[in-house]
This record gives structure tokens, sequence and C-alpha cells, in this order.
């Protein structure tokens, strides 16, 4: 018997076909949309870097999560945008900082959407760090974070924002043992239920930028290259991920997405653990850059990117373009 040197591709002859035998298929379902919260009423102050994005008060970001519950999608992932940030990042921990209101304004207006808060100090802090300053300067006159002062701090960030009604809370700083003293302080307040997501894998990347003039986050001086991970590496990604679920991770994130296509594939490889990947603001602000000039169709790319880290083995998409996505799809 001999093949023909030409083998047919029946089932790539229509689209119906294709459709039917596809192996990767992202729903809305899959998607976390972020949103920044700020103080105020009725505000809606648009970030110029993330097209397409605001930073919103809560009553807006209520209304926002009802819009997104009707699209399809399963949750967002809030951002505070305090109204004073201080050295050790005060509004962070107050029960009445802009997180907490806006989930609980959420959780009113949209009580299926699952609310996950972003568990960090760098929107908080006057210097932009993800934790506060050990108190005095290193030999080479560098101010470092403190890790476990901030592990403190982040431990009762993420108790306030589960009594708030938050689902799930997300460590980012980058401090080591943050998953644990999360763990600890959530099931001590009687949180046993609030799940966390960890981002285990967060690397010092260049595309962090847009998020960062959202956040009006930039580190006034050094850089994360201390506390987040470098990119040359992939191994030690593997061990991030095993200790946060060591230390009690429910879902382990991958962050950024695109470029760390093969760190997501690994992780999903390694662990049993639903995996999440974090498709950042530089990613999402490229693809609208590129499409502005007619480089690049908008929604086009943007769907070829989700799909790729679907594929990659991510069963949770973080973007900023899921709500535009969500609705693609329909
Ligand atoms: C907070 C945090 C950052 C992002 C998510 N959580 C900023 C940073 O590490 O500088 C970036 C997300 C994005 O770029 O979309 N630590």
């Amino acid at each position: 018997m001999s093949f023909p040197a030409h083998r047919p591709r029946r089932l790539r002859a229509s689209a119906r076909l294709r459709d039917w035998v596809a192996e990767t298929r992202l729903s809305p379902r899959s998607l976390v949309q972020p949103l920044f919260v700020c103080p105020g009423k009725g505000v809606e102050n648009p970030i110029a870097a993330i097209p397409g994005e605001a930073q919103l008060s809560a009553d807006r970001a209520a209304a926002r999560a009802a819009k997104l519950v009707e699209l399809g999608i399963s949750a967002a992932i809030l951002f505070g945008i305090p109204s004073r940030k201080d050295a050790t990042g005060s509004e962070a921990v107050d029960a009445d900082g802009v997180v907490a209101r806006a989930a609980r304004a959420i959780k009113r207006a949209a009580p299926e959407l699952i609310v996950i808060a972003d568990v960090c100090l760098c929107e908080y802090t006057d210097h932009g760090h993800c934790g506060v300053l050990a108190p005095a300067a290193s030999e080479k006159g560098e101010r470092t974070v403190d890790n476990d002062a901030t592990l403190d701090l982040l431990a009762r960030e993420a108790v306030v924002f589960a009594d708030a009604g938050c689902d799930i809370v997300a460590p980012s700083a980058m401090a080591d043992g943050q998953v644990a003293a999360l763990r600890d302080a959530l099931d001590d307040a009687g949180h046993t239920n609030v799940a966390i997501l960890a981002y285990a894998a967060k690397y010092a990347s260049a595309f962090y930028g847009p998020f960062r003039e959202a956040a009006g986050s930039a580190p006034a001086f050094g850089d994360r290259r201390a506390y987040q991970m470098d990119p040359r590496n992939s191994r030690e990604a593997l061990r991030e991920a095993a200790l946060d679920v060591e230390e009690g991770a429910d879902i382990i994130m991958v962050k950024p997405a695109l470029p760390c296509l093969d760190i997501v594939a690994r992780i999903r490889e390694s662990f049993d653990l639903p995996v999440a990947a974090y498709h950042v603001s530089g990613e999402y602000a490229m693809i609208h850059a590129a499409a502005e000039r007619g480089w690049v169709d908008r929604d086009g790319a943007l769907l070829e990117s989700l799909t790729a880290i679907h594929r990659a083995g991510a069963d949770i998409i973080v973007s900023y373009g899921a709500e535009r996505i969500a609705e693609a799809l329909r």
C-alpha cells in the first residue's frame, strides 16, 4: 500500500469541520477582567496606556461587574488606587479602603462574579515598592524591602479583602512565605473558604509599564529584580511554584503570559492544580498600539494571543482584553 504524496487535509476544508475538531476552545468562563478601583462616586478616569480601561469608583466598578456577568465572564481581579500613599501603604489594610469598598459594591450588584483581590503594597506605598522598606540602607547605600515586615501587612490586607467579600486573594508581592502567611491569617480570621491564587512565577518584566502608569506604582528608585524572577530562568519557576503549593496555594499563576508560554506548559505538566496566566498590560498595549497604525488586526491578535495561552496549558487567563474577547466570542 502506498500513500499519496499529498494527503488531503479534509478536516480543514470547511469552517464547521475545523471548529468541530479544534483542540482548544477559548471560553469567556476562563477569562478574568482586571479592574482598577479608585475612591469617589461616578468616577471613570481613562487609562491612556491601557485603552478601554479606566480607574473606576466603586459604583462604576459594580456596573461594569454586572456587564461582565452578562457576557459570561467568571471573575474580575481588583487593583486599588488609594486616595493617598505613604511609606507603609496604610490604605492597603484599611477596612474602608478602595478595594474593600469596591468588593462590597460588586458583590451587591453582581453576586455571581468571582471577586479576586490583588494583594500587594506597590499601589499603596509612596516609594512604589511591593513591600515596606528595611529601616537602614545596605552597605552599598541601597534600600531594600523588609520581607518579614511585609508579610505581616500582606496578611492583614488579605483579611480585610476577605472580610469585604472577596472570594480569592492573589498575593503578588513576591515576598518569601507570602502564601503561608496569608493562609494562616485567613484561617485564623475564619476565612477558611477564601482561596489563594498565587503569583507563583512572576518575572521582572518590561511588560508591566502601562500597569505602573495606571496605578502610579513605578518604583521611585531601583527596580523589582531583587524579588521578581529573572527571565533567564525556567527551573526556578518550578521551584517557586512548588513552594507556593506547599504553602497552600489553590491556583498557581505565571506572569507575564506570551513571553512565558514555555513556563505555562512546564507548570501545567508538573502540577495538578488549576494554572492561571496573566496577559499583562504591556502585552495588551502593544496590540492596541500596532492596531492603531493598521499593522495588526486588534481582535484577531488578541484572540490568537489568548488562545495560545490557553493552548499552552492555562485554565484561567487574566487579560485586559477579557471583555472585548467575550463580546467577540458571542
Ligand atoms: C502588583 C502587580 C503588578 C502587576 C500585577 N500586580 C505590577 C508590578 O509588578 O510592577 C502588573 C500587571 C500588568 O502589567 O498588567 N505587584
